[in-house]
């Protein structure tokens, strides 16, 4: 038997895709487990292609395509989502299989254009819109800034299956193609990873899918994102988690992240964590220098409070935090208690500096903030300490 093989999803749909055992960095997201590009081959009187890969992996999506058909007979293209981890190969397999129609939402077609250039048409479907392959319906759902404008989801009712492009999925290389096959821990792991990174800015409209989805009564037994496993045991349950990290419950747990030039804002990062416990709140503490920003998000997708330390470095705030923070609010996180604190030399702008930032993240204060001069006495880390109870006392009074 040749390498690369489709693997059958479901009655009607092979997925076809590709595996990424080395990529560990996903426009800066860090996906330290690799990545899998998912494409799948609807079986029907008009053969269907539902999204490519990235363009690296032509290859192995065409052999595992012919292992299956004549690539040659590929008669429709739809393209869920344009972004180039899914349409990369498209191109070169639209100049391959020479389908008779490529499909996209309105939004799509503007987007593939704007990235290939090119003079191929490619027909603009809408929410509602239904697509007779012969013995096989698919159903066309938009689904506008999840994440991108162009992106929709697509329905085929005869095998209850659901092609959600970058919904549902996850950056995670396995040789196992189902979800049941995998544990679950590393899967919440790395779905909820992957919602932070990439969904948490666009919640409300999160909250809004799985509604309408609920509404449409769309009967799923299989789930195919374009990334990571195939929900087939679990759909209800990544669909349920993705309606809870959208709603943000108050979960009484906090971060402290932070840098330091000689320890001493380090020190006063830890007694802080000490002083949420003391209140009963547990925290974890990120040292930014050693921690990847795409981590921490994940963090604080469940955290309720974001306490800050910064050094003052040349009259501002350590460059590792000011990244870190501005990656965080392009996140949009929502909800949250916090406090700025910090080390600092001569002229200690970072508090007040950090306060700032954390205020445009609309981070509910608890006070203007705690510096030391140089290297903190144990007077100062008491201060901290009560700085940590009082965030942990404000959190657990707005959780009610
Ligand atoms: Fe997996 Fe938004 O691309």
């Amino acid at each position: 038997m040749k390498p690369f093989q489709a693997v059958r999803v479901s009655e009607r749909v092979y997925w076809v895709g590709a595996v990424d055992w080395r990529v560990r960095d996903f426009h800066g997201y860090s996906t330290s487990r690799g990545s899998t590009y998912n494409a799948f081959l609807v079986e029907a009187d008009r053969l269907t292609l539902v999204d490519t890969v990235k363009a690296p992996f032509l290859d192995e999506m065409m052999q595992r395509i012919s292992s299956v058909c004549d690539p040659s007979k590929i008669d429709v293209i739809v393209s869920n989502h344009s972004e180039m981890d899914h349409t990369g190969a498209l191109p070169d397999t639209v100049e391959m299989v020479k389908p008779s129609e490529v499909y996209a939402s309105k939004m799509g077609v503007d987007a593939l254009a704007a990235h290939f250039h090119w003079d191929r048409e490619v027909k603009a479907v809408s929410s509602g819109d239904r697509l007779d392959l012969g013995g096989a319906v698919l159903h066309f759902i938009e689904t506008r800034m999840l994440h991108w404008p162009d992106s929709m989801v697509a329905y085929l009712p005869e095998d209850r299956l659901l092609f959600s492009q970058d919904g549902f999925g996850m950056h995670l290389a396995s040789t196992e193609r189902f979800d049941d096959l995998l544990p679950m821990a590393l899967l919440e792991e790395e779905a909820r990873k992957y919602y932070a990174n990439i969904l948490m800015p666009f919640s409300g409209l999160v909250e809004k899918l799985v509604r309408d989805i609920a509404g449409m009564e769309l009967e799923i037994d299989v789930l195919c994102p374009d990334h990571g496993p195939v929900w087939r045991k679990n759909v209800q349950w990544i669909i349920d988690k993705w309606n809870t990290w959208a709603s943000k419950p108050k979960i009484p747990r906090g971060l402290v992240i932070y840098d330091t030039m000689w320890g001493s804002t380090g020190k006063m990062a830890r007694a802080v964590a000490e002083g949420m416990l003391h209140k009963g709140v547990e925290s974890k503490v990120f040292p930014l220098r050693a921690t990847h920003i795409s981590d921490v998000a994940s963090e604080l997708l469940e955290a309720s409070a974001l306490v800050v330390g910064s050094p003052t470095l040349n009259g501002r705030i350590f460059p590792s935090v000011a990244e870190c923070l501005n990656y965080l609010g392009g996140l949009k996180p929502k909800g949250l208690v916090g406090a700025a604190f910090g080390s600092y030399g001569w002229s200690g702008e970072s508090v007040k500096e950090l306060n700032g930032i954390l205020e445009k993240m609309k981070v509910h204060l608890v006070s203007g903030g705690f510096s030391v001069k140089y290297v903190p006495k144990d007077d100062d880390l008491e201060k901290c300490f009560e700085l940590g109870a009082a965030v942990a006392g404000e959190l657990l009074r707005e959780s009610g």
